[in-house]
């Protein structure tokens, strides 16, 4: 399939070929990857990104006057600043490297503890990932602050005047995702983020699973804090970016202590270094990092909304397609959503479904998604998720029309 865009022509099958891992089989089958809400896969411009550190410039960074060092450090910084434009940053030192999503989520979480007191509210919307549930309850119970839920409804989709209802002058923040990694719907972040701050809170969004999808300007979010992982936008595992304004960022503690993270230390007194330094104790995953930036241009060069619309397209087919199996229920039907179908079959269980597709070389995720009080809502014990990229295709879609027919025949 090949569609314009601007004046780039997308041709899936080009694109295809970047993707070493696309061309291997799965219990004999071609593998049909439709994981890609957990991970993404990896092109070969950033494999070689990843092989070519490590064959030649492996090294410490910020800590050696050796060249080695240096050109570790000038490119780990050169990355800094790549994310920092592409999600327009004003300071390359507002975006702190961490090791996930998670990470981000709990460093600012447990930088609140210092800033929360008893009986302060914070908002957690019903759409969340438990990373972005669980580092706020350990943090309502250090503190005696009240963890407050933003209902969703059948859709699939935050329940924006209970959100007005719950704010109050006690709201101290405010945290959700921009894309659900369970049901895909598009949070409406901006209206979010701005109404909150009428109130004076500040505002996390969880930006995992928007971030392959969306290209956030944060500048114009005025978002206070933004957290994404590197492996689910085609780069590699155990690095991803904490936005933080400036000035919350002043505002929160460390997280961790120890080398890199400090001014002067000595046994009656430490103090600290200057962001983004200050949140980034220990040696760090610097070639993660590299491949960060690498995996950044990697999607620029085929460009957000030529993605946008081949995935939307990709979603609509597969729509349409599953929705004339006998028996198939949709989970998160948002107007506004990513290329992600969340969805049972009466009577089976999702967790059989996904074993019977992975025998035919098709990759899902089963069962809550880290995301319990959503299927808690829906009163089921999971879904099968197949969500979408821009290498996959309407052949792989229609493998899984077949695969799930003949799933179903076999499980009947
Ligand atoms: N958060 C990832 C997912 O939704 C792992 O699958």
């Amino acid at each position: 399939m090949s569609i314009a865009t601007n004046n780039i022509a997308f041709n899936v099958e080009e694109i295809r070929k970047d993707f070493p891992i696309l061309e291997r089989k799965v219990n004999g089958y071609p593998l049909v990857y439709l994981d890609n809400a957990a991970t993404s896969q990896t092109p070969q411009q950033v494999i070689d990104v990843i092989v070519n550190y490590y064959s030649n410039y492996n090294a410490n960074i910020h800590r050696g006057v050796h060249s080695l060092s240096q050109e570790a450090t000038d490119k780990y910084e050169a990355a800094r600043i790549k994310i920092q434009h592409h999600f327009n940053v004003k300071k390359a030192h507002e975006i702190i490297f961490t090791s996930g999503t998670t990470h981000g989520i709990n460093l600012v979480a447990s930088g609140f503890a210092s800033i929360l007191k008893k009986g302060d509210e914070i908002l957690v919307s019903a759409l969340e990932h438990h990373s972005n549930i669980v580092p706020w309850q350990m943090l309502c119970e250090k503190t005696g602050a009240i963890l407050k839920v933003i209902p969703m409804n059948e859709q699939g989709e935050l329940i924006y005047e209970s959100f007005e209802k719950l704010l109050s002058e006690k709201t101290k923040i405010v945290f959700l995702n921009h894309v659900s990694n369970a049901l895909g719907t598009i949070n409406p972040i901006k209206k979010i983020i701005d109404k909150a701050h009428t109130k004076g809170a500040a505002v996390l969004i969880d930006g995992a699973q928007a971030a392959p999808h969306i290209k956030a300007d944060l500048q114009a979010l005025d978002v206070d804090f933004y957290v994404v992982s590197a492996h689910k936008m085609y780069g590699p595992t155990g690095v991803g970016v904490l936005y933080g304004k400036e000035e919350w960022l002043n505002k929160l503690p460390p997280y961790q202590g120890g080398g890199e993270m400090i001014a002067t230390v000595s046994f009656e007194k430490t103090t600290y270094a200057e962001l983004p330094h200050k949140f980034e104790a220990g040696t760090p995953n610097i070639c993660g990092g590299i491949a960060f930036a690498a995996a950044i241009d990697y999607i620029d060069s085929i460009g957000f909304e030529t993605i946008a619309r081949y995935e939307q397209e990709l979603l609509n087919y597969a729509t349409i397609k599953l929705n004339e199996i006998e028996g198939m229920k949709f989970y998160g039907t948002s107007r506004e959503k990513t290329a992600v179908i969340s969805f049972n079959i009466e009577g089976l269980h999702p967790y059989d479904i996904g074993t019977l597709l992975d025998k035919m070389g098709i990759a899902v995720r089963t069962g809550h998604h880290c995301a319990q009080p959503i299927m808690d809502f829906y009163k089921i014990p999971g879904t099968v998720r197949a969500s979408f990229s821009f290498y996959n295709t309407k052949a792989e879609i229609d493998r899984l029309i077949e695969a799930v027919k003949k799933a179903k025949s076999m499980l009947a």
